[in-house]
């Protein structure tokens, strides 16, 4: 084995009084596919923006392919999907899928743009203006331009919120392709069966700490339901 595509080492994070993760330590090979699970607040959000860079953490520190995430080269390999959108709803997709493309640089921009685009099934309304777009809809584009550099590591913060079934199952099959060009991926959703579907690997986060880490084949969603979603166990990791 390589160089692991992320490594997350000894994390702990605290907003002011509030404790968000304490002493997460996990790492993830090239071409996992990776869920982590976990109820409202546990820190799943926390951990995949310490993961992107976006927040530091508070004690550890977090390697992407052997490097600080903030290198320049992670830059490019990384693709985040998460509630914050990153589209100017001034623009139309394709001017903010040309935009993007040369941010990251992108080969044959066109080609890739009408790919992505046909992949998120948002050809028809290319030329429109993404603030007259539906949620769904904005929610597929965010998908379009997040894949469209190519990135070796998705980090997916619920992608399937506000999507309709039809989405759901068109973004299920992007992600399976995903997973057999060799990228990783780390995704939370509380969907388990979705996640049962699409991963190799959950990582369970209860009260800021993994208390499970292990392979999907070797359990059930309903065991994971059960013991840590269920309603004795009570709605939210405070
Ligand atoms: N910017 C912030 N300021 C203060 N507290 C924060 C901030 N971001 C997160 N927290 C707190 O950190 C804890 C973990 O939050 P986080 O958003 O990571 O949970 P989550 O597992 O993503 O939950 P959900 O399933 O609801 O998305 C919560 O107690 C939350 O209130
Ligand atoms: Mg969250």
């Amino acid at each position: 084995m390589g160089v692991p595509a992320l490594e997350v080492l000894g994390i702990s994070k605290d907003f002011g009084r509030i404790i968000a993760l304490r002493g997460v330590s996990f790492s993830v090979q090239s071409g996992e596919f990776v869920s982590i699970l976990g109820r409202n607040g546990a820190g799943k959000t926390t951990l995949l923006n310490i993961i992107s860079g976006v927040s530091r953490p508070s004690e550890g520190e977090v390697k992407l392919f052997g490097t600080d995430p903030s290198d320049r080269e992670n830059k490019a390999k990384l693709a985040v999907i998460s509630h914050e959108m990153f589209l100017y709803g001034n623009l139309t997709a394709i001017e903010n899928l040309e935009y993007y493309s040369r941010i990251y640089n992108v080969p044959n921009p066109k080609q890739r743009i009408e790919t992505v685009l046909n992949d998120v099934e948002l050809t028809h309304r290319r030329f429109d203006l993404v603030a007259t777009y539906s949620r769904g809809m904005t929610q597929r584009l965010t998908i379009a331009r997040a894949l469209l550099h190519e990135p070796s590591l998705l980090l997916l913060d619920e992608p399937f919120t506000g999507l309709d079934q039809h989405a759901i199952g068109m973004l299920i099959t992007l992600l399976k392709k995903q997973k057999e060009m060799g990228r990783t991926i780390l995704l939370t959703t509380h969907d388990l069966h979705t996640a049962n579907e699409l991963s190799d690997r959950y990582i369970v986060i209860s009260k800021h700490k993994i208390v499970m880490d292990g392979l999907m084949t070797d359990t059930n969603p309903d065991a994971i339901r059960e013991k840590f979603f269920s309603a004795e166990a009570g709605g939210i990791d405070s």
